[in-house]
């Protein structure tokens, strides 16, 4: 059996980071989570994650969908492998994979492609590599006429060897059971103190076991981050890479400029997006649709032909030729259903709107299910909430409620219900009645005119 050992246990000290730096983002997700999906994409799902550094955020997010061990002291990388050796044990027989959880790009394809030679050419060890412009900081590669020499980290290299532009990806295919013997050889013996996964592959040698090279031909494989600057380097690079696929399938970008769009999203053909949209998660949007400028949209499904203006919407479901916008808040939970118009300054929360409903302006829909064809006047709000426990708002078909109503919930309004302009309305509206409650006006004549008199008549007091 072939499986996995992921190392995310440095503490990335550069990035001045609080939390671990394989848990940095690349676009939406960390880049532990591009690393394993590699591994998963090519068909490995026996993995284990070394954790270190603040291991609590790790264990958390991996909540419990894969095996980890813990490396309480950071003594290097091959330390780091030590720690998942009961791990390893487990399955001798077969391979082992590592990699490094701060370097993003690793591929499906150049897993898998790697290890057809590490098995055609019975490897011990078999590394990544690829060739860089800029090496520095990395590993570099040694070459022998039969394979690999040696791999020489930046600060135990000399002149000559930092010249060596073939570097070592941090990822590497293992016979387990010469993994397992060759860390038993490691010492701490370098400029850093550590012990070094590296070293293995001299060992592998002196005891003529065969050690080689995958080249990738693509150098991105191998971008890691070490710091800010190499983490805006990356998200620069994949943000590109998602834009130009959704190219391909036909969506349509007139200037990109902050527009950043997750890898999973998925986006129907000559639907536009306009600048400073972030789409994020499994959002999932259909054809001829327009989103932006400025909406960030997470997790949300949303059908053809729909319009979304300076949008923020979060799980929910939004359905074909919706319009919404501008400076609306679609909070989690909600659905709007087929032809909904929400307009400025409205928020929906945890509710379903019906087909062809209207929300024009200064409105919050809050755990409500509202009908079809049920117009809101400006500044309607459903009072959810009563300072203990939030209840529902239940809104019938061809409702017309008036400007500034309060529908305090739990409460219902029946199918074509009214409810008159300024009205707090507590108690259920059947089918078709009007509910009115309001104060009779009074008419107080004259009434400003003592308040008023000197703003009026400035000079009336001197006479
Ligand atoms: C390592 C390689 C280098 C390679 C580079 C590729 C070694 C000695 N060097 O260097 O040849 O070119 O990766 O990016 O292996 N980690 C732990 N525990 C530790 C130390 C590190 O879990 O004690 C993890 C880190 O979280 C990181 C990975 O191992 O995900 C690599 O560690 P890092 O310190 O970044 O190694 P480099 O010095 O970059
Ligand atoms: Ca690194």
């Amino acid at each position: 059996m072939n499986q996995v050992v992921i190392l995310a246990g440095g503490h990335g000290n550069r990035m001045k980071a609080a939390i671990p730096k394989p848990m940095l983002r690349v676009l939406d997700v960390p880049m532990l989570s591009w690393v394993i999906r590699a591994c998963e994409g090519a068909g490995l799902s026996r993995i284990c994650v070394v954790t270190g550094y603040k291991s609590q955020y790790v264990e958390m997010y991996l909540n419990n969908r894969y095996r980890t061990a813990l490396q309480a002291e950071q003594l290097g990388t091959g330390h780091a492998v030590m720690q998942a050796e009961s791990f390893m044990r487990e399955f001798e027989d077969g391979n082992t994979l590592i990699l490094n959880g701060d370097a993003p790009f690793i591929d499906s394809e150049t897993i898998s492609n790697a290890l057809k030679l590490h098995e055609a050419e019975e490897n011990a060890v078999t590394v990544v590599t690829a060739e860089l412009e800029q090496p520095k900081g990395y590993g570099r590669i040694l070459r022998s006429e039969n394979g690999l020499a040696a791999i020489v980290e930046e600060k135990d290299a000399t002149d000559a060897q930092r010249a060596v532009k073939e570097v070592n990806s941090g990822v590497y295919w293992f016979r387990t059971k010469a993994l397992l013997e060759l860390l038993g050889g490691l010492s701490q013996s370098n400029a850093q103190g550590e012990y070094y996964l590296t070293d293995t592959i001299g060992l592998a040698l002196e005891k003529g076991w065969k050690a080689d090279a995958f080249q990738s031909e693509n150098p991105d494989v191998i971008l890691g981050a070490n710091t800010r600057k190499d983490l805006l380097h990356l998200n620069e690079i994949a943000r590109q890479r998602v834009l130009d696929r959704h190219m391909e399938n036909g969506v349509n970008f007139v200037c990109t400029d902050g527009i950043i769009i997750g890898n999973d999203v998925e986006i129907g053909a000559e639907t536009t997006i306009l600048p400073g949209t972030i789409l994020r998660g499994k959002t999932k949007i259909g054809s001829r649709c327009t989103i932006g400028p400025n909406c960030l949209i997470e997790n949300c499904t949303i059908g053809d032909h729909v319009t979304l203006n300076a949008v923020q919407a979060y799980e929910s479901e939004i359905e074909d030729a919706v319009k919404a916008g501008p400076y609306v808040h679609i909070r989690p939970n909600s659905h709007l259903k087929n032809g909904v118009k929400i307009g400025d300054f409205v928020e929906i929360k945890n509710s379903t709107v019906g087909e062809q409903t209207a929300v024009a302006h200064l409105t919050y829909v809050g755990d409500s299910d509202v009908g079809k064809k049920v117009n809101f006047g400006c500044g309607t709000v459903t009072v959810n909430y009563d300072g203990m426990k939030k209840q529902r708002c239940v809104i019938g078909d061809n409702c017309f409620i008036g400007c500034n109503t309060n529908l305090i919930a739990p409460v219902k309004l029946g199918k074509g219900a009214y409810t008159a302009a300024g009205s707090t309305v507590t108690k259920d509206v059947p089918d078709y009645a009007l509910a009115v409650e309001r104060a009779d006006l009074q008419m107080k004549e004259g009434y400003s005119l003592k308040k008023l008199k000197s703003k009026l008549f400035p000079d009336s007091d001197k006479k």
